[in-house]
């Protein structure tokens, strides 16, 4: 179990998944799922579609649930002429309080490098939000033996500029790359050992206060299933869920580690 200083964070990145009219059942049929004491036990994020945020906010707000909104992306201007982007400040006016920045997806198929991550990260943390940094390896840089490198030079990149205060409450996503979407799964004694280098790197960076309180996401075809065993490492403190969190029955089923069926 992760310190019981850290609330587990279980977050939901539905991707470019469900429009605003769907996004609104799912988290009302995910309210339903999930009780007063099970959703204080664990701190869950929903990430929708821009196009879904202002509703899902509405709903979250109006029926006064528990579920922290997330976004999936941003730019890092405050606004400007950047066509197509959005501002912090426009998801912090929403009341999102956690943004996912350097999703592999966005690094691998959009290009972001770590500079421009750091620029993004920096700006979510101006605005008042807090940021899920995604750092992983791809499967060739697994056989490789460079999984460490690599991840090292990424929380260092990307948290660069925080002070110890900000980092402390910064999450850190570990998705290897080659268990996005590929119903492959990191073993639960495989991402510990990628966590505890994140927070040693952390711990290099911040301080050891910050080291202890930041929370670290595994991410990469979770499922009912193996969150028990991933949830189990010390320092595995939540999930960066895709796939199974487009399900209401089986995210509910992940927040609460198994104990609620998924169907
Ligand atoms: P899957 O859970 O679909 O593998 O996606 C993981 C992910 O990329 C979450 O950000």
């Amino acid at each position: 179990m992760p310190s019981a200083a850290r609330r587990p964070l279980i977050s939901g990145n539905w991707k470019m998944n469900h429009n605003h009219f769907e996004a609104i059942q799912s988290v009302q049929k995910l309210s339903y799922l999930l009780d007063k004491d099970e959703l204080a036990a664990v701190e869950v994020s929903v990430h929708p579609p821009f196009t879904d945020l202002r509703s899902v906010q509405t709903v979250l707000e109006s029926d006064h649930i528990d579920i922290a909104l997330g976004a999936q992306h941003c730019h890092f201007a405050d606004k400007g002429a950047f066509t197509g982007e959005v501002s912090p400040l426009m998801l912090a006016k929403l009341n999102v309080r956690y943004v996912i920045v350097g999703h592999s997806e966005r690094r691998e198929v959009f290009g972001e490098g770590d500079e421009l991550v750091n620029k993004k990260l920096l700006a979510i943390v101006r605005a008042g939000m807090l940021p899920i940094l995604c750092v992983g390896e791809t499967l060739a840089e697994r056989e490789a033996g460079t999984t460490g490198r690599k991840v090292d030079r990424q929380v260092r990149a990307g948290l660069a500029g925080l002070s110890p205060e900000q980092v402390a409450t910064a999450v850190v996503a570990y998705e290897p790359i080659w268990a996005i979407g590929t119903g492959r799964t990191a073993t639960a004694a495989d991402a510990q050992e990628v966590c505890v280098l994140v927070r040693s790197v952390v711990k290099e960076l911040a301080g050891a206060d910050a080291a202890a309180a930041v929370r670290i996401q595994y991410g990469g075809s979770v499922t009912p299933d193996n969150v028990v065993g991933l949830m189990a490492e010390p320092d595995i403190d939540g999930a960066l869920v895709g796939g199974a969190s487009l399900d209401a029955d089986s995210f509910a089923a992940i927040a609460t580690y198994g104990q609620r069926g998924a169907d």
